[in-house]
Parts: structure tokens; C-alpha cells; sequence
């Protein structure tokens, strides 16, 4: 059955304007004011409503094991609540083990997906070790639809790779069209300070933060940053925290090289001091980068405005706080380091965002689906209101009051890093290829019916 979205205000990057929508099969076929509708049509009412297309979180870790623990939210759970947010495409993390093949990773991963993923899902490959046919790999890889891969520069002996692996990966995409992502945090500086601190006995939750400095993030900004300038290949900084390091890719931009950036909810919103809440509650907000002082937040809403950052991503990784963060308790290390966020990211953006007058309701669309698509090789298929675009769409209440808990959420983790925070505006109806999966905050869809997104090299980051 056709289905017909009408009187909606649709928003895309470009323009917001009334229009209808309609949708054949899975596909939108048509967007203009005054479609009529037939007695055979789903009509579908949006009056007052904004038409989004739907989210693209590009920055997530479903079902993945890390420090001593496993995410705990899996390819259902995840993309359940992911859906439930107004997000329809994720990009998740496969990692190679060190000594094997990109390819096994690849495979483990897309069998963590089969059955369960309730919205579509691309892979991003997590490089640890180039060994002796890591180049040639990544190559079949991009064949796959991996269009992009991560290299830590933090982590050592777990996940970090020297530079000159860094520097062979991104000579590789200068072929290849792939897209470098780089944890940019200097690790061996941090092992240091890390080090000192537990010597002197700091041990609490706090000391994630204190333990890893701005300009330890900035250092390997910059790093990677001239490193990717060498190789003459763009690069993509992950979950970048701070003014520091926004500085290095702003002087970057400034000079016309091809360095693109995302910022995650928790850095516009959150800051050192949540680190320091009682009864090792402070846990909750271990991550990396950590959080930074509040002066931070309001440079990097610049960053957004003025387009120094790209997209807002999650770097949704659970933990849950009653056994997994308690891992931690008595040596702030041990502390599973991830937060959960993937289903409050378009509320949030939404409300401190447009509603406070940051951006506009275009550049909202533009930084949590477009830009994503277009980066990663998804665009026009996601990221779009068009013709020939998948019908992901999101029926947006602008009016909506919402209050963000862990007792209401659909994440499977028992806390939230935004526990009474009231939003307005949210997610009225949700669709995934013309599927109704979320409508009027009751699931419809199905575990599994979520699709493999093969990605294509050379995206918008090389253009
Ligand atoms: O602490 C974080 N960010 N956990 C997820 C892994 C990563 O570095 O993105
Ligand atoms: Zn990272
Ligand atoms: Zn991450």
C-alpha cells in the first residue's frame, strides 16, 4: 500500500517548506504541496508537524566487548531504542582482533546484527594491526560497503596503533576513497598521567577526567590532522570534546584541508563536574575523551553553527551502573568507559539546539542526517527527503513535552546521562523504508527486518 504524508512541514538540510510526501513501497516517489490522495492510500496527517528525514547515528558500539565487559545493549535493544528516538541508520564499530583478519571481524559482526537489528546498520572496521595483508584488506573491505575505518591513538596494548600505521591506513584511503576516523587522544601521555595518579592514590571516578587533559586531545587532533595532510586523504576526528581541540580542526578547515569532525550530546551538555557525584555515581559519565569544564560547551555549539563540526553522533556504548561500571569501584581504570545516549540524541539537539536559538531547524537535520549520510557514503539513499531517497521519516512533534529517564527509556542499561532533563519536541511517528516501526510512542516494527547498509567510498568528505 502507498502511503501518503500530508500538510507536514518537511525539513531537509536545504529549506523547510509544506509539502506532501508520498511513499511506494519503500521508496519516496514524490514531494510537493497538494498530492491527492486515493481511496487506497495510508494517509497519514502531519498537520503541525515536521517531516524529518530520519536520524543517522554514525558513532555507535551494540553488543561490543570492552574493558572486561560487553555494551549491553545489543543489535535489538539498541536500534529498538535508537528507532524510538526518530533514528533509523546507525553505523556501528566492528574490531579486528590483533592478529586476525578485517574480514572475520566483519563477518562476527554482521551475525551480532542478523535477526535482531530493527533499523538499517553500516559498519565502520576498527583497525588494530595492519600485519601483512592489512592494506589489501581494507581494500576487500571497502568492497563490502566498509567505507571507513577507526584507528585509535589512545589505548596502548589494546586498541592503539603507532603512527606509522596510522600513516599506512591513510595513504590507503588516498586510493581506496575510504574515510580514516581517529580517536584522537594522545595515549601514551595519558598512560603517564594515569600512572602518576594511582600511585598517589587517586582512585574515584573524577581522575578519568583529571588523568587525561584537553591538550592530550588537541596534540593528536593536530597529529592526525598533518598526518592525513601528508598522505593527502581527508580524515574524520571521532567525538571530539573540547575547544582545544576544535581550535586544530578550525585552523585546519581555515586552511582549505579536508578534516571533518563530530561532537556528541554529552560534550554540548555535560561537564567535568557530573564526575564527581556521590556513591561512585560519577561512573556514569566515564568516557573518553572524559567531559571538560563547562567553558567548553558553548564553543563547541560554535563549532556547529560555523560548521568547524560536521555531525552529532552519540558514541552510544552502554554500561550498565549496578554490575558493569561497579567494575571500577575502587580504581577508576577499571570502569567500563562508555556512555548510553542513542536514543535522546534528535530530542536533545532539538531542544537546546533550535529551541534555544543555536541553529536552525535545517542545520538540526543537517548535523544528525545529512551531513552523516553524505560523509559515510549513504547519501541520496539516507539523509534525504526526495524522490528515489528510502522512505526513513521521521513525524516530528515540535509541541511535545518530554522528560528523559532511565524508568521511560528503551535502552537496555539502568541509567541515563540525561535522567531528568524535559525536552520539547519529539518523535510522533517513525518510518524505516515505509514501514510504520514507532508511532504515537508504541513499537511496531520487527527484530531483524533492519538491513545491511553497503556504503560507498569517496562521500561528501571528498569533495
Ligand atoms: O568511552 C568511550 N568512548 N567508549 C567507546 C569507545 C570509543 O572510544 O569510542
Ligand atoms: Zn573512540
Ligand atoms: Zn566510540
Amino acid at each position: 500500500m502507498n502511503t501518503l504524508i500530508q500538510n507536514g512541514r518537511v525539513v531537509t538540510a536545504e529549506e523547510t517548506r509544506l509539502a506532501d510526501v508520498l511513499i511506494e513501497g519503500e521508496i519516496i516517489r514524490e514531494v510537493r504541496g497538494g498530492i491527492p490522495a486515493d481511496p487506497k492510500m495510508h494517509v497519514i496527517d502531519a498537520a503541525g508537524m515536521y517531516v524529518l528525514p530520519g536520524g543517522i547515528d554514525c558513532h555507535t558500539h551494540l553488543d561490543m566487548p570492552f574493558g572486561g565487559s560487553n555494551s549491553s545493549d545489543d543489535f535489538e535493544t539498541g536500534t529498538r531504542a535508537a528507532a524510538f528516538g526518530g533514528t533509523t541508520s546507525i553505523v556501528d564499530f566492528a574490531i579486528q582482533a590483533r592478529g586476525t583478519r578485517m574480514r572475520d571481524a566483519l563477518d562476527t559482526w554482521l551475525k551480532k546484527a542478523e535477526g535482531k537489528a530493527c533499523v538499517d546498520y553500516g559498519l565502520h572496521m576498527i583497525v588494530t594491526d595492519l600485519g601483512e595483508c592489512g592494506l589489501e584488506d581494507m581494500d576487500d573491505l571497502v568492497n563490502e560497503g566498509v567505507a571507513s575505518f577507526k584507528l585509535f591513538m589512545a589505548y596502548p596494548n589494546v586498541l592503539m596503533v603507532d603512527d606509522a600505521t596510522i600513516f599506512k591506513a591513510l595513504s590507503r584511503t588516498a586510493k581506496n576513497g575510504a574515510l580514516i576516523c581517529m580517536h584522537a587522544e594522545n595515549g601514551s601521555v595519558i598512560d603517564v598521567i594515569v600512572a602518576r595518579a594511582l600511585a598517589e592514590g587517586k582512585t574515584a571516578p573524577v581522575y578519568h577526567a583529571l588523568t587525561r587533559p584537553t591538550r592530550a586531545e588537541a596534540e593528536a587532533v593536530h597529529r592526525a590532522i598533518a598526518m592525513a595532510e601528508i598522505a593527502g586523504t581527508p580524515v574524520y576526528i571521532v567525538h571530539l570534546s573540547c575547544e582545544d581541540a576544535l581550535n586544530q580542526v578550525r585552523e585546519a578547515r581555515d586552511r582549505g584541508v579536508p578534516a571533518f569532525a563530530e561532537t556528541c550530546p554529552q560534550y554540548l551538555l555535560l561537564s567535568i563536574e557530573e564526575l564527581e557525584r556521590p556513591n561512585f555515581e560519577g561512573a556514569k559519565y566515564v568516557f573518553t575523551p572524559p567531559l571538560r569544564t563547562k567553558e567548553n560547551l558553548p564553543k563547541l555549539w560554535d563549532g556547529l553553527q560555523d560548521d568547524h563540526l560536521q555531525v552529532v553522533s552519540t558514541d552510544h556504548c552502554p554500561f550498565c551502573f549496578e554490575d558493569q561500571k561497579i567494575l571500577g569501584k575502587d580504581d577508576f581504570t577499571k570502569i567500563p568507559n562508555g556512555g548510553p545516549g542513542i536514543e535522546n540524541r534528535l530530542q536533545l539537539i532539538h531542544h537546546h539546539g533550535v529551541n534555544a536559538g543555536k541553529i536552525s531547524l535545517s542545520r538540526f537535520v543537517e548535523i544528525t542526517s545529512t551531513a552523516p549520510a553524505r560523509i559515510f557514503g549513504m547519501y541520496p539513499k539516507k539523509g534525504a527527503i526526495a524522490a528515489g531517497s528510502d522512505a526513513d521519516l521521521v513525524i516530528w512533534d515540535p509541541g511535545a513535552l518530554y522528560t528523559i529517564s532511565a524508568h521511560t527509556h528503551h535502552m537496555r542499561v539502568d541509567y541515563s546521562m540525561f535522567e531528568g532533563f524535559e525536552v520539547k519536541g519529539n518523535v510522533r511517528t517513525v518510518m524505516s523504508r515505509g514501514e510504520v516501526i514507532v508511532d504515537g510512542g508504541q513499537w511496531l516494527g520487527k527484530a531483524g527486518r533492519g538491513q545491511y547498509l553497503k556504503r560507498t567510498a569517496r562521500g561528501g568528505a571528498w569533495k
